[in-house]
């Protein structure tokens, strides 16, 4: 069928609009019309060429869709149902995923770079017949789809939530939950650091809040994204753009500095900082993705000294198919403020306004492309 889709296919040249064809769904594979896709600050690396994947391609990793069609073999779904992507889609077979590490999936990894479903093969094609990557194995700035029926979370009947907020889950609420809750593992009274009050910090931010941490410290260059940290559970603000925020951190922490330094920015100079803010056994958990290439550079003489951990994690740690499902759960509680976290509806022809909104720091929360 013929469909719309923002096309990659060159590293930081505009996005067009092109109509592809998409085939249909193959054995384990649904096909769905995308309802709402967030715009991720990964999507601008990869624009950029900071996160590199294979061109073209259709990107979009953020999203909610409903099943039109579902091909051979699939059990669990069925036209009309909504769904939420999942951008690594494990395999159970390799390494990763016989170890228990899901979201390192060696097979999904090698898919997730070049555009290919889990058979190896992408659905779309551009009007001269030639291959078109699908990205993250969802192609969410696309009007159409098709997904492997295990990286599509059925969303159940009773949950209402509008496709702007469920379509976090896939990722920044995903992500900023695990870097608390399976990575840092941080518990009532620990004192937690955030850099970057984006959509991920900012579901950092919230869990640390709901684990009662205390303090959460949220970090940003932007005052602007003072007032949002504030409410989704942070006690203290640093615009870091004025204040150096390793002695304020240092005071309220009676000296010592955090447990645990989330570094949501994946900025050097704000990776430096979160080295230097947490305390003797602290953890910067590394959530944020540097360009490729960059360096930077810390001091490696108190990581034995003071016992200090730079723990990189990639969704962190979750097991896409088996947490995204009781995640919905208390997303639908409204006790994680998806309502607040999405500030912004636009359309798939205003991506180019979002990328320029969010490489100068200005979007606030999350924008999410509406698809009607
Ligand atoms: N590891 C993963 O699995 C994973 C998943 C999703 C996103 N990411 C990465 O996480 C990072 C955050 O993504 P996002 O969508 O929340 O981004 P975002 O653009 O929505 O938010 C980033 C925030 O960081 C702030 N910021 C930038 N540089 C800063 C600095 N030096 N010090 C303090 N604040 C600074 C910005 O003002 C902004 O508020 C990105 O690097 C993204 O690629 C990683
Ligand atoms: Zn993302
Ligand atoms: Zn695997």
């Amino acid at each position: 069928m013929k469909i719309k889709a923002a096309v990659l296919r060159q590293y930081g040249v505009p996005m067009e609009i092109e109509e592809l064809e998409l085939a249909g769904p193959r054995q384990h594979e649904v096909q769905v019309k995308m309802l709402a896709c967030g715009f991720c600050h990964s999507d601008l690396s990869v624009w950029q060429g900071d996160i590199p994947q294979d061109v073209p391609m259709v990107p979009g990793h953020e999203a909610c869709a409903v099943v039109e069609k579902v091909g051979p073999g699939v059990t669990g779904l069925k036209p009309g149902d909504r769904v939420i992507g999942c951008w690594m889609v494990p395999c159970g077979h390799c390494y990763q995923c016989r170890r228990g590490h899901p979201n390192l999936c060696d097979t999904s990894k090698v898919f997730f770079q070049n555009g290919n479903l889990l058979d190896g093969t992408s659905r779309l094609t551009d009007k001269n017949g030639k291959r078109v990557g699908l990205g993250s194995f969802i192609a969410g700035f696309a009007t159409h789809s098709v997904m492997p029926d295990v990286g599509a979370i059925r969303v159940p009947d009773h949950i209402k939530l509008p496709p702007e907020q469920l379509c976090q889950l896939g990722c920044s609420v995903a992500t900023g939950w695990g870097s608390i809750v399976n990575v840092a593992q941080a518990r009532e009274g620990n004192s937690v650091g955030v850099w970057g009050c984006g959509g991920i910090g900012l579901n950092a931010i919230r869990f640390a809040s709901l684990r009662n941490c205390r303090p959460v410290v949220a970090v940003d260059l932007e005052e602007s994204k003072r007032s949002i940290a504030m409410e989704f559970g942070a006690t203290h603000f640093i615009d870091s753009s004025k204040t150096d925020p390793i002695p304020v951190i240092k005071e309220l922490t009676g000296g010592e500095g955090l447990e645990f330094a989330i570094e949501a920015t994946g900025d050097p100079g704000a990776q430096v900082q979160a080295w230097y803010a947490i305390r003797a056994n602290g953890m910067v958990v590394a959530i944020g993705i540097a360009p490729l290439n960059s360096v930077t550079n810390i001091p490696m003489f108190y990581a034995p000294l003071h016992a200090k951990t730079i723990r990189g994690t990639l969704y962190g740690e979750t097991h896409p198919t088996e947490d995204l499902p009781s995640l919905m759960e208390v997303m639908n509680t409204g006790l994680l403020k998806t309502d607040k976290l999405v500030t912004k509806l636009i359309r798939l022809e205003d991506l180019g306004k979002v990328q320029e909104a969010i490489a100068a720091r200005k979007v606030i929360g999350r924008w999410v492309i509406r698809y009607d």
